[in-house]
């Protein structure tokens, strides 16, 4: 992270903006407008991502605001704009996403804070200070250019999508703990055998999910002790990550897998831990906002609904915010084939740039 905030600083400051990076790990850029710190315009993404990446979720929206800002006339706007590279939107390090943005509007409980505090000190921040992080001053609004990480752009062959809503999203980790035993000696009818059960378990994660329409569930991390092929395994905490633009059936959906898995210990004389890491209630995008999107676009946009999570969710219930996805070829994401095409970029460039300066006409006046 540090080189990356050291080269993408350098193309902020490049671009004219003056940088700075705040207690919560965020890399922030200012062009100042006509009267500085009076309002400001937000645009960025997170520059953190998942182990074995493609080269575009999160910082494709960093680089294009910067770009946007660059190509912009060298006028005083009537506003700063403010570009925000985001650390830790993912959760991969920490089990816990969305830290810069949560910072950012305050929303970071205590537990969160101390967990990263050792690493904000190590990276010279001051955790001390993390609610210096929070905005003082509420800012027109938010912009985040992002790829869709899907197939629908790509399907129907369009460049960009508005996006609508952000899905909601619910993140929890489960420990089924039996008993770990001899593989050769304990017969199948005596064992508490953790795997077998989390395994059963997952089947059903997948059925529900495959019979609930727009729901999807992955169990993408599993851990298991003591992990050796010939012992049975006395412990398995197994990742869930479930999401759908309806909180309701995202809940009920939730509630259902914790009473399965529930079902499937007792059934096996095993013992079950769930730990609810995130419940990310789904995020409707600033209408007004997003329609001024589309008026700087050459012709009509797609709305549609992000199935992943964003920057923009944790900060839209607060600050008027909108998403602009570029298509993804393939429709693959967080994965080293995740790629965008030129002139995707190109258009997403214009069209933001043109939303500037709609922008400025209108807070001019
Ligand atoms: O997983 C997600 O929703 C996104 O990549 N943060
Ligand atoms: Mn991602
Ligand atoms: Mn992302």
């Amino acid at each position: 992270m540090k080189r990356c905030y050291q080269v993408v600083g350098e193309w902020m400051k490049a671009a004219g903006l003056s940088v700075s990076i705040d207690n919560a790990g965020n890399l922030r850029g200012v062009r100042s407008g006509v009267v500085p710190g009076k309002r400001v315009f937000l645009m960025g993404s997170h520059l953190d991502t998942v182990r074995d990446a493609g080269a575009f979720d999160g910082i494709l929206g960093v680089i294009l605001a910067i770009a946007v800002v660059e190509n912009l006339p060298n006028v005083p706007l009537p506003f700063d704009i403010e570009v925000i590279g985001f650390s830790e939107e993912e959760g991969v390090r920490f089990n816990l996403p969305f830290i810069g943005s949560r910072a950012l509007v305050g929303t970071l409980d205590e537990h969160a804070v101390a967990v990263i505090s050792p690493a904000l000190r190590e990276f010279g921040l001051d955790p001390a200070k993390i609610s210096d992080v929070k905005l003082k001053t509420p800012p027109i609004g938010f912009l985040e250019f992002h790829i869709e990480q899907g197939p629908i752009l790509e399907h129907v062959n369009e460049s960009v999508g508005l996006v609508d809503a952000i899905a909601g999203q619910t993140r929890a980790t489960l420990k089924f703990t039996g008993s770990a035993n001899h593989a050769g000696t304990t017969p199948m009818h005596l064992r508490q055998d953790a795997l077998a059960a989390g395994a059963q378990w997952i089947t059903i994660v997948e059925h529900i999910a495959c019979t609930t329409p727009n729901l999807v569930a992955t169990n993408g991390k599993i851990e298991l002790q003591p992990n050796l092929g010939n012992v049975i395994p006395g412990e398995v905490t197994v990742s869930l990550d479930v999401r759908h633009s309806d909180d309701e059936v995202r809940e009920n959906a939730c509630a259902l897998l914790r009473h399965s898995a529930a079902h499937i210990a007792a059934e096996r004389m095993l013992t079950l831990s769930w730990t609810e890491t995130l419940n990310q209630r789904s995020v409707p995008m600033n209408d007004s906002l997003t329609r001024k999107l589309e008026t700087a676009a050459p012709q009509g946009i797609r709305r549609m609904v992000s199935g992943a999570g964003h920057d923009a969710m944790i900060l839209a219930p607060y600050i008027p915010s909108a998403m602009l996805f570029l298509r993804s070829p393939g429709g693959i994401s967080h994965h080293p084939a995740e790629s965008v095409l030129p002139q995707d970029v190109d258009l997403a460039l214009s069209i933001g740039q043109r939303f500037i300066e709609s922008l400025a006409i209108e807070y001019k006046s």
